[in-house]
This record gives C-alpha cells, sequence and structure tokens, in this order.
C-alpha cells in the first residue's frame, strides 16, 4: 500500500498513518473492521477540508472496510429550508457526493454502532468522541479517538496503528468513581453530568464506575459523550455494562472520585429556568426510545410554544417515520432533523439561548460559538416547551 501498489489515494492515506503511528511509538499496523469519519462537516472543515475529501476521490480513493460518516452541515432531505446559502449547501453537498462514490455508507451519524453493532475485542478507527466512548464503554470494542482525516485513511487502508486503546495495557482503569446511592444514573440528565464531572476531573484517564443497577442504553450514551466532551477519555468502564469490565483490575488506580446528589445540584444551581429561543434534544442523535418517550411526554399538550428541534440519525428517523412518531412530533411542533445538528450546522447560530438534556452539546455550543445554553431533564424541557399552553 505504501508502495503506491493499490493506487495514489491508499498510498497517501497509508503514509499518513504510518506517519502518525510511528510518532506515537507504535510498532504495527492492525485491521479494522469498521472506519467512522469525522469531521465533514463544511461548517467546520472549509475550502481545505473540501478540498483534501476530493483530491482524495479523484486519486481513486475506496474505502476497503465498511465505514460510515459523521453528521454533515444539513439535513440532505431539507437542504435550503433552514436557511443555508447556496454556496454552503453546494459545498457540503459536494462532501458527501464524494464520501459516498467513495464507498461510506449513507449514515450521517455520530451513533455509528446503531448501524453496525462493533464486537468485543474488535479493532475499529472512529472519529467522533461520542461514538468511541460507546464503541470502547457499551460494546467493549478497541478503538482511539481518531482525528477525521486519521479515520478516512483508516478506511481507504482498512488498517491503523496499534497503539492507545488497541492494547491492552492502555485500557486499564487509573480511576474508581463511586456514586451515591441518591443519585439514579437512569435519568439522562444525571449520566450526562456524572461523565461531565468525570471527564473534568480525571482529564483522559480511565475511569471505571461502580453502580448499584445497570443504566439504560441511553444512561449510557449521554454520560459517554459528556465524558469525551468535558475531558477526552474514550473508555468508561461501567459495572454491568461494559463487556469486559470483569477483566478490568482496579487494584492499581491511582484516584477515588465519589459523586453525589450534591455535585450534580451544585451543576445546576444557575439555572435560569427562563425561556429559551430553542429547546435542542438528540445529542448525541436520539434513539427510537428517545424519541417515542418525548413524544408521549408531549402528546397531552397540544402544541409546543418554543421552537424545538430533535437530532437523529436517518435509519432512526425512518422506524419512527413507520410507527408515526415524526408525524405526531411535527403535529406537536418538533422538528425532527436527520444528518446534522446544532453544532456542526451554522443555521443555529442565529439562536441566542439554547435549552438541552445534554451536557456535550452544552460544552460545544458555549464554547465554540459562544451560546448561552442550560441543562434540563427531559421533563423539565417538556415543561419548558409547552408553558406557555399551561397556562
Ligand atoms: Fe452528535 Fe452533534 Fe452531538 S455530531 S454527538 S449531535 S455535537
Amino acid at each position: 500500500m505504501l508502495n503506491g501498489e493499490y493506487g495514489e489515494a491508499v498510498a497517501k492515506a497509508m503514509k499518513v498513518i504510518v506517519k502518525v503511528g510511528e510518532s506515537l511509538g507504535a510498532e504495527e499496523l492492525v485491521e479494522i473492521k469498521h472506519a467512522h469519519a469525522s469531521g465533514i462537516s463544511y461548517y467546520t472543515i472549509g475550502d481545505a477540508g473540501l478540498r483534501f475529501i476530493e483530491d482524495l476521490y479523484r486519486l481513486g480513493g475506496r474505502v476497503r472496510v465498511f465505514s460510515t460518516i459523521n453528521p454533515v452541515g444539513l439535513d440532505l432531505s431539507l437542504k435550503y429550508e433552514l436557511g443555508l446559502s447556496r454556496e454552503f449547501v453546494e459545498k457540503q453537498m459536494r462532501i458527501v457526493e464524494c464520501l459516498l462514490k467513495m464507498g461510506f455508507r449513507v449514515s450521517m451519524t455520530c451513533t455509528p454502532y446503531l448501524i453496525r453493532k462493533p464486537g468485543v475485542n474488535e479493532h475499529l478507527a472512529w472519529g467522533e468522541s461520542s461514538a468511541v466512548g460507546m464503541a470502547n464503554s457499551y460494546y467493549g470494542a478497541m478503538t482511539n479517538r481518531e482525528g477525521g482525516p486519521i479515520a478516512l485513511a483508516a478506511a481507504l487502508t482498512g488498517r491503523i496503528y496499534k497503539w492507545g486503546m488497541h492494547l491492552e495495557e492502555y485500557r486499564i482503569p487509573t480511576h474508581l468513581v463511586l456514586i451515591d446511592n441518591d443519585v439514579s444514573l437512569n435519568e439522562n440528565l444525571n449520566s450526562g453530568l456524572i461523565g461531565y464531572i468525570i471527564g473534568e476531573n480525571i482529564g483522559n484517564g480511565i475511569p471505571y464506575i461502580k453502580v448499584a443497577c445497570k443504566p439504560s442504553f441511553e444512561a449510557v450514551k449521554y454520560l459517554t459523550a459528556a465524558a469525551g466532551a468535558s475531558g477526552s477519555i474514550p473508555l468508561v468502564y461501567i459495572e454491568n455494562v461494559t463487556p469486559n469490565h470483569k477483566y478490568a483490575s482496579i487494584d492499581n488506580v491511582v484516584d477515588k472520585i465519589r459523586i453525589g446528589k450534591k455535585d450534580l445540584l451544585r451543576m445546576l444551581k444557575d439555572r435560569s429556568f427562563s425561556k429559551p429561543d430553542l429547546v435542542f434534544i438528540g445529542c448525541p442523535h436520539a434513539t427510537l426510545n428517545e424519541l417515542i418517550e418525548i413524544s408521549i411526554k408531549l402528546r397531552k399538550y397540544g402544541r409546543v410554544c418554543t421552537e424545538a428541534f430533535i437530532s437523529t440519525s436517518r435509519i432512526v428517523y425512518d422506524e419512527a417515520l413507520k410507527l408515526r412518531i415524526i408525524d405526531e412530533l411535527e403535529r406537536i411542533g418538533v422538528k425532527v432533523l436527520r444528518d446534522t445538528c446544532p453544532v456542526v450546522c451554522p443555521a443555529f447560530k442565529k439562536y441566542k439561548f439554547i435549552a438541552t438534556n445534554s451536557l456535550k452539546a452544552f460544552f460545544y455550543l458555549k464554547r465554540m460559538y459562544g451560546l448561552e445554553v442550560e441543562v434540563y431533564s427531559e421533563n423539565e424541557l417538556v415543561d419548558i416547551l409547552c408553558r406557555e399552553s399551561l397556562k
């Protein structure tokens, strides 16, 4: 591959992987089963990124393994409806078309594990920190948080450097996390807050969480996404969840953290409960369960009185469409977006104050765009959405 026997694009991709791998001290490559490329919104990569992807395609780049892509800067079915400029839509579509011609699946989601379920101990090369957190923590797979170009290069070569999360010695827990009995991990807001606190406290360590009962899939999704945002944690061992947690020794942890209700309340104490410009749910992309639950919660109120968006994947959207959940949410006034989210789509710049249930959205919308963002539980968001109609 490096010598160009598989074409120029593969040689270029392999050169990048070898260079980065050598600089990290990796000794060999490992074959991967699934690549997931992030960093493909024109909003975040601009003309340089567009050129890079088009060049790889022109040079003959084609994926060698199952490959998916992260959310992009628009909903492919609503190109101009969000008020995006012609230039933005055209350039974003050039990126998407190029990637699809290279063999990437029509995925555009940060929940690629709902498209192809990773196996235990399976090697992957995934970009997108929240997906990496789920792959390692929920499925017991092995992937680092790869940057967008590296994951793209891994898709074209089917290989990644064997380093970091691909090696057992990097997956040993460094911190023990004890959750007080007064905190339910099954409340998505709580699990996000816990993940956020863990990320802030241990940076890029490997936490091992002792839990009294098994958290839901969605709770793990919110927890790992938050831990990957406030810290850069690729793997969270959760008792009764992480497939290989029994083999993770906690004998050598360097520190212990205890998280109780008072810690969560401290993070929530400054919330204003005032009316936001926008309510946003679906970071990471909402699951079918979440869409069903929110539609049930909203059903009795007739119509929402605040703008509301839920981001989800195309695959979940189609399932929800069959079950008439999308119709129901749109009838209530909630817009369901595919392929994108407010962090990677510039149409959301116009909002000043956003309420969300996601600590990851809280982190990025505040830091990247300086928006005012507050976090609430789903029940609180329903109350905020319907407040006027409750009067
Ligand atoms: Fe996904 Fe966008 Fe959140 S890509 S994880 S919904 S920031």
